[in-house]
């Protein structure tokens, strides 16, 4: 079987570290663009330097011209600003939505039969962008931020009851911002639910619901945290792991259950719009979007995250972006 091309645009911090993932996974060739002249080329030599050591053979190589992603299978995402302290992922619309217009085109152009991952925030608007500019089929453009989301939450769950974070199954759905929906319910250790779990622990269960509060509320928080600490812009390891859960996904049709952002036709409620569900996804894409039962909070939850996503969309059409 030949070997899938995957391209990657934007060769920053996430860029960087996603070319060196798929390098050693060998999952595919990789062409690494970016603006900056020079850039893709000297850190895809970089990490080409270690084949040897890392037993990469695959072909990598990075560029400034978007000819060279001609004919990818997956092109994932990363071009734009990160936050800096104090910002909201909200505060990179004007600037990312202008980037994102150019990568569509380009990506558009050069690789219209690809499927798309997109990563740069703010993320729900910036999919709905890119799907908009490409016209490439709904299935086609996924975001990540659920398996991102979700992966915090778990580590979390695990560093609090001390278990194993693979044992962990706990979902956050809902737009990548400050409303997005850890699903406490739901949460559960193999099986047994964290919230039974912190309840023996404290045998209090008002201790034990005011520590999953703070976990919900650290793992809404948790770019923000990262954010806080490098000063000098966002996390980029967990990223790009998290987008390379969703490419595998789609490289090996393995038809993973994951929540991603997806586009929605009347499921949960909701018409048209890129929100974080579960889905599962496969060599198509998102191939069905799996719904679930939410309680009265939880639906109150989601449809406030909705909402959030709703006003950003709007504000990216009235601003002409
Ligand atoms: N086309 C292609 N690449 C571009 C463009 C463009 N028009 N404009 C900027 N870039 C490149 C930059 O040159 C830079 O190398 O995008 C890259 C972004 O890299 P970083 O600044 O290191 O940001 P990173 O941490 O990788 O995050 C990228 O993902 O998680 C989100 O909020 C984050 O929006 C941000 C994105």
């Amino acid at each position: 079987m030949p070997r899938k091309k995957i391209a990657l645009i934007g060769g920053g911090q996430i860029g960087g570290v996603l070319t060196q993932l798929i390098a050693q996974r060998q999952l595919g060739d990789v062409v690494l663009f970016d603006i900056v002249e020079n850039l893709p080329q000297g850190k895809t030599l970089d990490i080409i330097e270690a084949s040897r050591i890392d037993d990469m053979n695959v072909s990598v190589t990075g560029t400034n011209d978007y000819k060279d992603i001609a004919g990818s299978d997956l092109v994932i995402i990363t071009a734009g600003l990160p936050r800096k302290p104090g910002m909201s992922r909200d505060d990179l619309l004007v600037t990312n939505a202008k980037i994102m217009k150019s990568v569509a085109e380009g990506v558009k152009t050069y690789a219209p039969n690809a499927i798309a991952i997109i990563i740069s925030n703010p993320l729900d608007a910036m999919v709905t962008l890119f799907q908009k500019v490409t016209g490439f089929p709904a299935n086609r453009v996924i975001g990540q931020a659920g398996v991102l989301d979700s992966s915090r939450f778990s580590t979390f769950i695990a560093m609090e009851l001390g278990v194993s974070v693979r044992d962990i199954n706990a979902m956050v759905l809902g737009g990548h911002g400050d409303t997005m929906v850890p699903l406490v319910r739901y949460a559960n250790v193999n099986g047994v639910p964290v919230q039974e779990m912190l309840e023996r622990k404290y045998n209090d269960a008002k201790k034990a619901k005011e520590v999953m509060d703070a976990m919900v509320q650290r793992t809404k928080m948790a770019g923000g945290e990262v954010v806080n600490l490098l000063k000098t812009g966002s996390a980029f390891y967990s990223p790009a792991s998290a987008a390379i859960m969703m490419a595998e996904a789609v490289l090996f049709d393995q038809k993973r259950l994951l929540p991603v952002c997806a586009y929605l036709n009347g499921e949960f409620g909701v018409n048209g719009f890129y929100v974080g569900v579960p889905a599962v996804l496969g060599e198509n894409g998102v191939e069905k979007v799996i719904e679930l039962t939410l309680c009265e909070e939880e639906k109150a939850a989601f449809d406030n995250s909705v909402n959030a996503v709703k006003s950003l969309v709007d504000d990216m059409n009235r601003l002409g972006l």
